[in-house]
């Protein structure tokens, strides 16, 4: 991932980072309670979740793994998530800043790895799934979570357009058949998979990137957005709602097993 990329996601994450834990939070406490059920986490694993923002995913498995880190780029993110740590009393925790492309860690050190809605930041989603799965135990478990993209060309480049209009640190949103493809390069087995359509408020999902209605980039994708509907052009099945937009994400939730050597 390129210098001028890394330093786009940590200028985003910290100017977004109250919006994004606070007032304009993607997932509801049913949302991440489903994710924490389909990750199957064990008492006795040590759990890394990369790319961990505010750390709701590794602070709801705290109650489930033995410990629980989380990893990422942007030290406000960190912040957030020990702020919500101390908060909550969670003991078996601990964040540190680092990069997915080359995670601090020795091989196999964790039995679970997880990385949730992250990888359509990454330029090399393929050097950070190589990570994910050199830093697992052989017999451990990864789970990953994203977006999926339209698998037709021309709907992928304008999902992925208004994505990038929306967020500049956004990459790309994968297609399903890329997430594949990539577990099976590194003998992944999927264990679980469930397609999730995740409905959301476009003015909201604009506000998690800190865009209001004003700013020229809101109107923008919004635009793109209206102009994509006869078709559903961009695979975001748009239905206008009063002055937002109901929009769906389709997102694919893979619970993978590390082959025993
Ligand atoms: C959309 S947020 C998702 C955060 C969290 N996983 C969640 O679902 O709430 C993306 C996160 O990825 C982090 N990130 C992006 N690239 C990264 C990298 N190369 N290494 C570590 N973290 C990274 C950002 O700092 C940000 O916190």
């Amino acid at each position: 991932m390129s210098k001028k990329h890394k330093d786009t996601i940590q200028v985003q994450f910290a100017k977004t980072v109250e919006a994004f834990s606070k007032y304009a939070v993607r997932d509801t406490p049913e949302i991440l309670a489903e994710k924490v059920e389909f990750a199957r986490p064990l008492p006795t694993d040590f759990a890394l979740d990369v790319a961990c923002g505010p750390g709701e995913l590794p602070l709801a498995l705290a109650s489930r793994v033995r410990f629980a880190r989380g990893i990422d780029l942007t030290f406000e993110m960190l912040l957030q998530a020990r702020q919500f740590q101390l908060q909550r009393n969670i003991q078996n925790a601990q964040f540190e800043r680092g990069d997915a492309e080359q995670l601090p860690y020795c091989g196999a050190s964790f039995d679970f790895v997880s990385c949730q809605c992250s990888f359509h930041h990454m330029l090399k989603p393929e050097l950070v799934l190589r990570e994910m799965d050199r830093v697992t135990k052989p017999g451990g478990r990864l789970v990953i979570i994203d977006s999926l993209a339209p698998e037709g060309d021309a709907k992928f480049e304008l999902h992925n357009r208004i994505e990038k209009i929306r967020d500049p640190s956004h990459a790309e949103t994968l297609r399903l058949t890329t997430f594949l493809a990539l577990f099976e390069k590194f003998s992944l087995e999927i264990a679980r998979q469930a397609l999730k359509r995740r409905p959301r408020s476009f003015n909201q999902w604009m506000l998690r990137a800190g865009l209001e209605p004003s700013h020229k980039h809101y109107r923008e994708a919004r635009k793109l957005l209206e102009d994509s509907f006869p078709g559903d052009r961009a695979g975001f099945s748009p239905q206008l709602e009063n002055d937002d937009i109901r929009i769906v994400h389709n997102e694919g939730m893979f619970l993978l097993v590390k082959k025993s050597e």
